[in-house]
C-alpha cells in the first residue's frame, strides 16, 4: 500500500527521500515519485515499476535540494502508470502534494475544478484533486491554503505538501490514515511508517486524526483541527533497524517463520511471572469489569482473522463468555448487537487495517469496550482502544504474515486464561497445566523449523498441483484456513480450507484420482473422527498428507504421507502446527519462483477499504 516520505533539512533530499521509500517496500507498490524544491523550482520525477526506476532517472546532481517529499503508490484510482504517480502538481506548479488514502468526493470537487477554475486534470486519480484544490485556494499562505482544503475534503488521508515560494516549509494533515513526524538534528522527516526514518532517527510524534503538522529544519509544530498547537510527546522507537533486514535469510518471509520461537517467546515472557501468573500491562480489565461482559466480538480480517477463530475457542472455553468472531468488513455494516456489556477483540498486526479500525469505532460508538491486539506501538488500532496488548513480534516485512499470527495467538491464549483466571472459570490444574503448555511451545517450535528438509521434499512432489484442499476439526479448522491462506497468497495455487465433518455435505463432490489433501488431524480428542474423514477421501482416491502429534500412529497407515508435531496439548496445537504449513506454502512458493515477499496484488497493510 502506498507509502509517504518527507524531509527538511542541509543533507540530499533526494537521497534522504528516496532511501525512506526504500525501506517501505514492504508495503507494496506499483509505481513511485519524489518532487524536490531546489532554490524556489519543484523538480518532479515519477516512473512506474520498480523503485530503481526512478533512482535511475534522478541520478543527476540537479535533482538535489534539501527539502522534498516521496510516495510510492498502489493503484486503487487509475491504473500504475507514471501520469496517475505521485506526487501531483497544482496547475500552475507550485504546489506538490504525495497523498495515501481516498478522497471519497473527490469527482464532486474534480467537476467544481473543472467548472470553475478550468483546471485540466494530467492523471485519472482521486490525489490530484488535493494538489489542484490547495492550487486554487493559494493565496500567498501555504497553510491558509492547505485548511481551506482540508475542510471541503471527504475521506481517508496523510497528505504531504510542499510550496515552491516556500522552501522552509512541509506541511502534513492527517485523517484516518498513519503519519508520524521524525525529528532530527538541524532537519526533520515525515513518513508514513516508522521504518521509513528509522536509519536516520528514533524520536518520533504519531500523528493524530485531524491534526496539521508544520515543518521546518529546526522545528515540528502540531495543531488541531482550530489551529491550537498540542504539546506531544516523543516516542523513541526501541526497536532494532536490523530487525527490518533480511539477514542472513533470503526473503523476509523465511527470516519471520525462523523468528517465531523467540516472538512466542517474548510475548509470554514479559507477561508470565515466574511463579505462573499472568500481568497484562496494558490492559486495565478488574474483575468487576470482566464479570460484566456478556459476550465477546473479536474482529479481524484475513491472518488476524483467523488468529480470532481460535481466540472465540480460548475465550468460551477459559472465560466461558459467549464469542463471536467477525470479519470487520462485514461486522462495520451488519448492525451487530454491541452494547456497554460487549468486549470487542481486535487484532491487527499493522493497527492500520482500514476495516478492521472501522469496525473498532463501530463498536465503540455502540458502547463496547475495545481490547486491541496489535504489533505496532503508536498505530491507529492501538491509540483508539481502551486496552492494548501488544505482540512481540519485531516488525513484520513479508506481505504473508506468519510471526504475528503466532504473537497474536499467544496473546489470545494469555487474555482469555486472564480473564477466567480472574471469572474463576479455569481450575487451578489446568491452568498450571497450560502455562507449562505455552512455556514450552517456543522450543516445540523449534522443532518443528528442524524438519524444513522433510517439508522442502513434500513441497517438490507438489507444487505442480493446481488445487489443494485442507481439513481439519476443532482448533485444526481455523489452523487450515491459514495453511490454506498463505498456500494461495504465496503460490497463487488455488486453495481450499473446510471444517472436515462439512466436506460430506458437498465439497467432496470435487475428490477424485490423486486430489491433495493436507489433513490436520492434531486434535486427541477428534483423532477417530478424523480417521474416518481419511478414510473417506482415500476412498476416493485422494493423495492424503497428515499433520499429526507425535506418538499418533495409526494415521501413518491411513496417509499417504505424515508431518509430525511435538507432543502437547490439544489447547495449543494451533500456536505449532501451522507452522510446517508455512514452511511448505514457502518453499512451494521458492520452486514456483514466486516473488515471497511481495505477492503479487497484496499489500502489507490495507489502508482503504
Ligand atoms: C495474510 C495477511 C493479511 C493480513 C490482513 C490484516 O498473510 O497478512 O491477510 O492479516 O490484511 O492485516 P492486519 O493484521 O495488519 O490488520
Amino acid at each position: 500500500m502506498c507509502g509517504i516520505v518527507g524531509y527538511i533539512g542541509t543533507g540530499s533530499a533526494k537521497e534522504i527521500v528516496l532511501s525512506g521509500l526504500k525501506n517501505l517496500e514492504y508495503r507494496g507498490y506499483d509505481s513511485a515519485g519524489i518532487a524536490i524544491n531546489k532554490k524556489g523550482k519543484l523538480l518532479l520525477r515519477k516512473e512506474s515499476g520498480e523503485l530503481e526506476n526512478l533512482i535511475a532517472k534522478t541520478r543527476k546532481a540537479e535533482f538535489d535540494g534539501n527539502m522534498g517529499i516521496g510516495h510510492t503508490r498502489w493503484a486503487t484510482h487509475g491504473s500504475p502508470i507514471r501520469e496517475n504517480a505521485h506526487p501531483h502538481l497544482s496547475a500552475d506548479g507550485r504546489i506538490a502534494i504525495v497523498h495515501n488514502g481516498i478522497i471519497e468526493n473527490y469527482i464532486e470537487l474534480k467537476n467544481m475544478l473543472i467548472k470553475d477554475h478550468g483546471i485540466e486534470f494530467r492523471s485519472e486519480t482521486d490525489s490530484e484533486v488535493i494538489a489542484q484544490l490547495i492550487g486554487v485556494l493559494y493565496e500567498g499562505n501555504l497553510l491558509d491554503a492547505v485548511r481551506a482544503a482540508v475542510s471541503r475534503m471527504r475521506g481517508a488521508y496523510a497528505v504531504g505538501i510542499i510550496c515552491s515560494e516556500d522552501p522552509d516549509t512541509i506541511i502534513a494533515v492527517r485523517k484516518d490514515a498513519p503519519l508520524i513526524a521524525g525529528i532530527g538534528e538541524g532537519c526533520n522527516y515525515l513518513a508514513s511508517d516508522i521504518p521509513a526514518v528509522l536509519s536516520y532517527t528514533r524520536d518520533i510524534y504519531v500523528i493524530e486524526n485531524g491534526e496539521i503538522v508544520v515543518i521546518t529544519k529546526d522545528d515540528i509544530k502540531i495543531y488541531d483541527e482550530d489551529m491550537t498547537r498540542i504539546g506531544r510527546e516523543v516516542m523513541r522507537v526501541t526497536w532494532d533497524a536490523t530487525a527490518a533486514d533480511k539477514g542472513e535469510y533470503e526473503d523476509f518471509m523465511k527470516k519471520e517463520i525462523f523468528e517465531q520461537p523467540d516472538g512466542v517467546r517474548k510475548t509470554l515472557g514479559r507477561r508470565l511471572t515466574n511463579d505462573g501468573e499472568i500481568k497484562l500491562d496494558g490492559i486495565k480489565l478488574s474483575k468487576e469489569e470482566i464479570d460484566n461482559i456478556d459476550r465477546i466480538y473479536i474482529v479481524a480480517c484475513g491472518t488476524a482473522a483467523h488468529a480470532g477463530i481460535q481466540g472465540v475457542t480460548l475465550f468460551e472455553k477459559f472465560a466461558k463468555i459467549p464469542a463471536e468472531m467477525d470479519i470487520a468488513s462485514e461486522f462495520r455494516y451488519r448492525n451487530p448487537l454491541v452494547n456497554e456489556r460487549t468486549l470487542c477483540v481486535c487484532i491487527s498486526q499493522s493497527g492500520e487495517t482500514s476495516d478492521t479500525l472501522e469496525a473498532l469505532r463501530e463498536a465503540k460508538r455502540k458502547g463496547a469496550r475495545i481490547l486491541s491486539i496489535c504489533n505496532v506501538v503508536g498505530s491507529s488500532v492501538a491509540r483508539e482502544s481502551d486496552d492494548v496488548m501488544f505482540t512481540e513480534a519485531g516488525p513484520e516485512i513479508a506481505v504473508a504474515s506468519t510471526k504475528a499470527y503466532t504473537t497474536q495467538l499467544v496473546c489470545l491464549y494469555l487474555i482469555a486464561l486472564y480473564m477466567g483466571r480472574k471469572k474463576g472459570t479455569v481450575p487451578d490444574e489446568k491452568y498450571a497445566s497450560l502455562i507449562a503448555e505455552l512455556r514450552q511451545t517456543p522450543d516445540k517450535i523449534k522443532e518443528v523449523l528442524k524438519t524444513e528438509k522433510q517439508i522442502e521434499k513434500l513441497a517438490e512432489q507438489f507444487y505442480i498441483k493446481e488445487q489443494i484442499f485442507y481439513i481439519g476439526r476443532g482448533m485444526d479448522v481455523g489452523t487450515a484456513l491459514e495453511a490454506s491462506l498463505k498456500l494461495k497468497e504465496i503460490t497463487y495455487i488455488n486453495s481450499f480450507a473446510i471444517g472436515a465433518g462439512e466436506l460430506k455435505h458437498g465439497t467432496i463432490a470435487l475428490v477424485r484420482n490423486g486430489t491433495l489433501f493436507f489433513v490436520l488431524a492434531t486434535q486427541d480428542k477428534l483423532y477417530e473422527k478424523m480417521l474416518s474423514n481419511i478414510e473417506e477421501i482415500k476412498a476416493r482416491k485422494a493423495h492424503v498428507v497428515s499433520i499429526a502429534k507425535k506418538g499418533n500412529s495409526r494415521v501413518a497407515k491411513v496417509s499417504d504421507e505424515v508431518i509430525y508435531i511435538p507432543e502437547c496439548a490439544d489447547d495449543v496445537t494451533p500456536l505449532i502446527a501451522i507452522v510446517p504449513m508455512q514452511l511448505l506454502a514457502y518453499h512451494m512458493a521458492k520452486l514456483l519462483k514466486r516473488n515471497i515477499d511481495k505477492p503479487r496484488n497484496l499489500a502489507k497493510s490495507v489502508t482503504v477499504e
